[in-house]
């Protein structure tokens, strides 16, 4: 069983005294402080269920309110305790303020126990908290034999907020759990493999104690403002709208102080096995490959690039790619450095020792440094808007056995750039689905990607010599077919931009082969070459266009 943890709040250390005796007396774990700054210290270092806040916390005043505001700060901290104000005097103007609901429809207090009647209403008060609003599963039996709890709790990554200490973690995933699965009375937990996003998932085999055993579910957990913004987008952006049936159910949600977890039905036609794209890819011929790119735009997708919303308005794609991508210049720069002053590097120099022009060594080639030229030239155009998914690689597509495309993972889901889905999957079949180290035929592979016209043919064929380089050559030309149909023009600026800056943001990711950032500088300086000659002097005059000018 979970200890249950119970903060107490009272100036007068006689009232702290016996709400101790009290609280302990029942089993629970009690804390108490003295007053506002102290509950705020004690809070930054625990993790508490319950918080008994009495209102006045200045005996002396006899108008003293402080606890009232210190509900709104402790509930700042953690939203997920239970509250119960104590109070000598409750009066109406106090009942209102705690139980306004917040913005989330969630009333601050969950009850009011008058002081003199403490050793009556303070105990049911608290069991009733528990039930009703923390809701742990205390009889739920876990079966965790490949150790995910662990293996979570070294797995989390806590971008926005402090990381609780290691001991606590592991038992505040177990509560996320117990939470997640109120109505079970067992559940089989088997990780499933992931990148390296900072979230655990995990697959669950739930046996529910009225209807017993349950259909396999997937759960994701994570950082708690991370997985309220995938809950948030999924409501606002997914949920009934993305193709038709073709998308997990968000079946539960539940919260603890720094975790949030979601339950997801499996993606894919019941009882049936997906793959990811990424999978899928490398297992199966161009044409079925081709099948599920169409699939996954026409159908899955379709939905989003026709809403009503879709409008045409000045983007400026610099800012868009630099914060999608967390891609800052410095950062970059950076990276550039360094592997250009790496021993390994015999792949390019700077020509002529000057910084906007580097020369690609077995190629005997100069082109502009595309480092230098996203630092001088603001990018932008007037495009489309419209929902996207945000963050569509190759493991956030999943195929099931009727080669039905479905989407997972909707924490970047929004208004974003009409063409940012499709230039994020080519940018993954580039970097991360080709494995050549030929540098000679990769240059000459980007080239051509950038000479062809998919707008007429989605099917070009073009021969480099290298089997998986001309499979990932009509894939692409597949991906890019489709965005001329999204945007319904010739000019595909907008699509080279994005590109540019994914390949730039590869410079940037540490670990990878330097066969891949070879590629992508080269990648990256070709499609500046191709900018520079379709925009020339059109550059130098952006920063005066304004960014939210509709046209
Ligand atoms: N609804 C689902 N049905 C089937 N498998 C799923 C589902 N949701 C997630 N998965 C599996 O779990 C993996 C991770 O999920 P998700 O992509 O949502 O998290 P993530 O934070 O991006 O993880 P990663 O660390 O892999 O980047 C997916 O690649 C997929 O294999
Ligand atoms: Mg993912």
């Amino acid at each position: 069983m979970i200890p249950k943890r119970i903060l107490a709040v009272d100036d007068v250390a006689d009232w702290r005294a016996m709400l101790t005796g009290l609280l302990s007396e029942e089993g629970y774990h009690v804390k108490t402080a003295g007053s506002s700054s102290e509950t705020l210290r004690l809070l930054a270092r625990e993790r508490f269920h319950v918080a008994v806040l009495d209102v006045r916390l200045d005996e002396t005043d006899e108008g003293n309110t402080e606890g009232l505001d210190l509900m709104h700060r402790v509930r700042a901290v953690d939203p997920t305790m239970a509250i119960i104000i104590l109070t000598g005097y409750p009066t109406l103007d106090m009942v209102t303020e705690a139980r306004r609901p917040d913005e989330t429809g969630v009333s601050p207090a969950f009850d009011f126990v008058e002081k003199d009647k403490i050793s009556w209403d303070l105990l049911p008060g608290i069991k009733r908290a528990l039930q009703s609003v923390v809701r742990i599963n205390d009889d739920l039996a876990i079966r965790d034999e490949e150790g995910f709890f662990s293996k979570a709790a070294r797995r989390l990554r806590f971008a926005e907020t402090r990381e609780p200490p290691n001991a606590d973690l592991r038992q505040e995933i177990e509560e996320l759990f117990r939470k997640l699965f109120f109505d079970c009375q067992e559940i089989d937990v088997h990780p499933v493999s992931q990148g390296y996003s900072g979230t655990a998932v995990v697959k669950v085999k739930p046996h529910y104690c009225d209807r017993g055993p349950g259909e396999a579910v997937i759960v994701k957990c994570g950082e708690r403002s991370a997985v309220e913004r995938e809950v948030n987008a999924y409501d606002t952006h997914v949920k009934g709208v993305v193709g038709g049936h073709r998308l997990p159910q968000k079946l539960d949600v539940a919260r603890t102080r720094s975790l949030g977890g979601i339950i997801y039905s499996f993606a894919g036609v019941p009882f049936g096995e997906v793959r990811d794209f990424a999978t899928l890819y490398q297992e199966e011929s161009l044409s079925e490959v081709e099948k599920v790119i169409e699939n996954l735009f026409r159908e899955t997708c379709f939905p989003w690039s026709r809403e009503e919303c879709s409008r045409k308005k000045f983007f400026y794609l610099t800012d868009h790619y630099r914060s999608l991508l967390g891609l800052e210049q410095t950062a970059l720069e950076r990276a550039f450095k360094e592997m250009l002053e790496s021993k390994q590097n015999t792949c390019f120099e700077l020509a002529d020792g000057i910084r906007e022009t580097i020369r690609f060594i077995d190629q005997d080639v100069s082109l502009p440094n595309p480092v230098w030229f996203v630092g001088k030239h603001p990018l932008f155009c007037p495009t489309h808007v419209c929902t996207v998914h945000g963050d569509l690689n190759g493991w956030n597509v999943l195929v099931d056995r009727h080669g039905d495309v479905w989407l997972i993972d909707f924490g970047k889901c929004g208004e974003g750039h009409i063409l940012q889905d499709f230039i994020a999957l080519e940018s993954f079949v580039k970097f991360s689905l080709v494995s050549t180290d030929n540098l000679s035929a990769l240059y000459e592979w980007e080239r051509g990607l950038l000479t062809c016209d998919f707008r007429a043919s989605p099917s070009l064929v073009n021969s480099f010599g290298i089997e998986e380089l001309d499979k990932a050559f009509a894939t692409i030309g597949k991906i890019r077919h489709l965005a001329h149909e999204a945007i319904g023009e010739h000019d595909m600026t907008e699509y080279y931009i994005g590109l540019l800056f994914h390949a730039l943001k590869m410079l940037t990711i540490l670990g990878l082969p330097s066969k891949t950032s070879e590629h992508a500088l080269i990648s990256a300086a070709l499609i500046c070459e191709r900018l520079g000659e379709t925009q020339g002097s059109e550059f130098s005059n952006a920063q005066e266009v304004s960014t939210d000018q509709s046209s």
